[in-house]
């Protein structure tokens, strides 16, 4: 039996009790594999819902540890159910630019430069569970490209100022969708103070970590330029909103993966795209969609969404070695859980 063999045996084997997610970036070999593929909101929701025993995760760490928070009992305590990582080795380093103790030291400046402000933290999902549980110390929920703005919107409406990390591209397209791209700060952790003077923090109604997915973040207008003039004219650009604010303006759609695949499904038979997002989803998409021409704004792909291949996912559901457990430190759970699950509820 060669390996896609072997895991459908054992997948039948399993049954209800294993669920095998997929992000969409994943190569096809794998997301053929998968019971379900999908974007970082849809993937948290089928964990939280899931009653599987045990949870694969195709994807990158700050997937599998939100899937594990969320299948935790609320005091932290395992559930008899488990999260596993095939590639334990693949993480987001836009996840590992901002830790808990740099942004707690952040949180406490922002509150000695505008004291009367109400400061609520958002994290985005691609985040480390200790991030997580300093956004739920604090009162504050996790997001997603797909909900960003939607949680960001609701908070200010309610009068609230946000500290939102890690991702600085993310929220400036957030806030130039609503219109308020003045109101929006950045925060520098490389200067003291974040570089901001305490007349800008209380300014801001965003104020945002610069941290950044460094696959999206390097789209150039140039990119836009030479795609535009390569493609036929009228061709849509697409992109995610990971992508710099002011290549993202020139876009005809902003949105997470599933909108942007959405997007993709609604078009007329005979258009053009131009996607701006990891290319394994590209090429899986143009595969698709023969009826349309549709073309990578530039090819750019995760290193670390193409860590798990067949192999690796057969290695962990024959022999389930320890080094691809996920496991969320229990003291960090009840914290990290009250901010997923704020955005599960947003
Ligand atoms: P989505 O929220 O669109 O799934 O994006 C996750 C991600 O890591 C994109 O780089
Ligand atoms: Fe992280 Fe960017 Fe890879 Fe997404 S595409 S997992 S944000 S490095």
């Amino acid at each position: 039996m060669d390996t896609l063999q072997t895991i459908g045996q054992v997948r039948r084997e399993w049954g209800d009790r294993l669920l095998i997610l997929g992000h969409h970036y994943q190569d096809a070999a794998v997301v053929g594999l998968c019971d379900a593929v999908g974007d970082s909101l849809e993937l948290s929701r089928l964990a939280a819902a899931s009653k599987a025993e045990r949870i694969v995760f195709c994807g990158v760490r700050f997937m599998a540890e939100t899937a594990d928070i969320l299948t935790r009992g609320p005091d932290g305590r395992a559930c008899g159910r488990s999260v596993w990582l095939p590639a334990p080795g693949a993480g987001c380093p836009m996840a590992d630019m901002a830790t808990a103790e740099a942004l707690e030291a952040a949180w406490a400046r922002l509150g000695a430069a505008a004291p009367g402000a109400d400061w609520v933290p958002v994290v985005y999902v691609n985040s480390s569970a200790e991030v997580k549980a300093f956004c739920g110390r604090h009162g504050g929920s996790a997001c997603t490209s797909g909900n960003g703005r939607r949680v960001v919107e609701r908070l200010l409406a309610q009068g609230k100022r946000i500290f939102f990390a890690p991702d600085q591209h993310l929220s400036a397209n957030i806030m130039r969708a609503l219109g308020l791209a003045d109101a929006y700060a950045l925060w520098r952790r490389a200067l003291p103070d974040g570089g901001l003077a305490p007349g800008a923090i209380r300014a801001a109604r965003l104020v945002a970590w610069d941290g950044c997915c460094p696959i999206h973040a390097g789209y150039t207008l140039g990119d836009v330029q030479a795609a535009r003039a390569a493609a036929p004219a009228g061709a849509a650009l697409l992109i995610h909103p990971e992508a710099p604010s002011p290549v993202a303006r020139l876009a005809e759609h902003v949105g997470s993966t599933k909108d942007i695949i959405e997007a993709v499904g609604r078009a007329e038979p005979g258009s053009a795209l131009l996607i701006g997002t990891e290319d394994r989803l590209v090429r899986r998409l143009a595969a698709a969609n023969r009826h349309l021409d549709i073309r990578p704004l530039r090819p750019i792909l995760c290193e670390d969404m193409g860590r798990t291949t067949p192999e690796a996912l057969l290695r962990t559901l024959t022999e389930w070695p320890e080094a691809c457990r996920v496991r969320v430190d229990d003291a960090l759970v009840p914290d990290a859980r009250a901010c997923v699950e704020r955005m599960l509820a947003f």
